[in-house]
């Protein structure tokens, strides 16, 4: 199995490019499944997850090509609407075809997800959902199954939680329903306006976007588009706490600044000197009198967008694991995901975990030191490079499959900005 090998000590400078959204990717290629025909995405990143969901779409009939990050997705024929435990057990988002397919063919059978490392993660909002369009939905060994005798019907859905994928589940599946359905408490991450869009782009009619109620006239038929992915905001924001933890200085392209507000906010806070563009940022680390990286400890708590987001926590928590002091760390989104904790404290990390709340002692100048660590989950496997990055040592991350699932080409991007990393068998 693969290791990703870390030489830290190395300040990242020099300038990156960021990829298109993985989060904005795979609704967006769910939803070609709403229209027959040939749709197009610009900026679709290659990496593990979205090569999944499309080899889901080949099962379900469809065909596409795929050159760099342009995507063609043909899908006029769908000859078969399940989606098998095999597909969906390594990337949960594979539900996300359950509202199209539903929509488009009248029935759709995927899989539950299960559980998985950052915790239960039901499906049960996307399931109320659609039954509150009309669907019946049964479970049964282990497989979700709904089904509509006509259309679905319009109606008012409110959600407990504010849900990404259950929000995007339904509104794509309104789209075709009879009559009007009003989202409500729906969240409103960019990559759900980003699903907007593109839905509108294909005849549908959709008010509300960027806020908690979102309303949907149904019409009859929607037509293939050609829409562009958003810059993915968490692997933008990534590599600034990475540059920064390094005690860097360089330039991020291609990316939007205005997706990232709280972040930006708590790296200003820890000291770092942001200077935004409209599709770029640079980031400078804070220095003491002594020429030392002196990052100030603060605190964070993970919200819905435009809150912190859950998916930018551990790599933060590996930035305050090298400040200048006491910090907590709430995750309010998920249980158990503090799974990079014991793999950061390898690294030397003073961290202890309450419940949903993370004690955090930072080293200051004393810092990390590198070692052998396990990558557990997509986000816990950044927050271990970027210590990794920040460590004096080597450090050696097994397990880094799960990185491949939402970083495009890490190695390469990395090495650009100078950092010491490589593949190891
Ligand atoms: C999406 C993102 C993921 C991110 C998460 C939170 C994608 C493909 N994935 O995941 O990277 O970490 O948002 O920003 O976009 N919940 C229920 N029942 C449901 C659905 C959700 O109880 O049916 C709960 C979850 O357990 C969690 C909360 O709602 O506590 C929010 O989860 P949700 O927004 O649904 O996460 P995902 O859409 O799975």
């Amino acid at each position: 199995m693969e290791k990703l090998v870390i030489e830290g000590g190395v300040p990242l400078r020099g300038e990156l490019k960021i990829s298109g959204a993985k989060n904005a990717a795979l609704p967006l290629i769910a939803a070609t499944l709403l229209a027959p025909g040939t749709h197009v995405l610009y900026n679709v990143p290659n990496l593990r997850d979205t090569r999944t969901l499309l080899k889901l779409m080949e099962e379900l009939g469809c065909s596409y090509e795929y050159n760099g990050s342009l995507l063609k997705v043909d899908t006029t024929i769908i000859n078969h609407s399940e989606a098998s435990y095999e597909l969906v057990k390594t990337m949960r988002a594979s539900v996300l075809v359950l509202g199209p397919l539903l929509a488009r063919t009248g029935a759709a059978k995927v899989s539950l997800p299960g559980g998985c490392a950052i915790g239960a993660r039901p499906i049960d909002f996307h399931i109320k959902g659609f039954e509150h369009l009309g669907a019946v939905c049964k479970l049964e060994s282990g497989y979700v199954e709904a089904s509509i005798s006509d259309r679905l019907v319009g109606n008012t859905v409110y959600f407990d939680i504010p849900s990404v994928t259950a929000t995007e589940n339904l509104l794509m599946a309104a789209t075709l329903a009879k009559g009007i359905t009003v989202i409500k408490n729906a969240a409103r991450e960019p990559e759900i306006g980003n699903l907007i869009d593109m839905l509108i782009s294909m005849g549908a009619e959709i008010e509300g976007k960027d806020s908690d109620t979102i309303t949907v006239h149904g019409v009859r038929h929607l037509h293939a588009a050609e829409n562009r992915i958003i810059p993915d905001r968490i692997e933008t924001g990534t590599y600034l706490i990475a540059i920064g933890a390094t005690g860097g200085e360089a330039t991020i392209n291609n990316c939007c600044p205005a997706h990232l507000p709280a972040l930006l906010e708590k790296l200003r806070e820890a000291g770092f000197t942001i200077l935004e563009d409209k599709h770029s940022l640079h980031i400078r680390s804070p220095r003491s009198a002594e020429g030392k990286l002196h990052v100030m400890h603060t605190n964070i708590t993970t919200r819905p967008y435009p809150g912190y987001p859950t998916d930018l926590q551990a790599q933060f928590m590996a930035l305050m694991a090298i400040s200048d002091g006491a910090s907590i760390i709430n995750e309010t989104i998920f249980e158990n995901r503090f799974m990079h904790v014991a793999e950061l404290c390898r690294m030397g990390a003073d961290i202890k975990v309450d419940g949903k709340t993370a004690f955090v002692s930072g080293k200051g100048d004393t810092g990390l030191l590198g070692a052998p660590v396990m990558a557990t989950d997509l986000r816990a496997s950044s927050s271990l490079v970027i210590a990794g990055l920040a460590a004096s040592g080597k450090t050696c991350i097994s397990r880094i499959y799960h990185l491949e699932r939402g970083y495009e080409n890490l190695v390469e991007k990395l090495t650009g900005l100078g950092a010491r990393v490589w593949k190891e068998r």
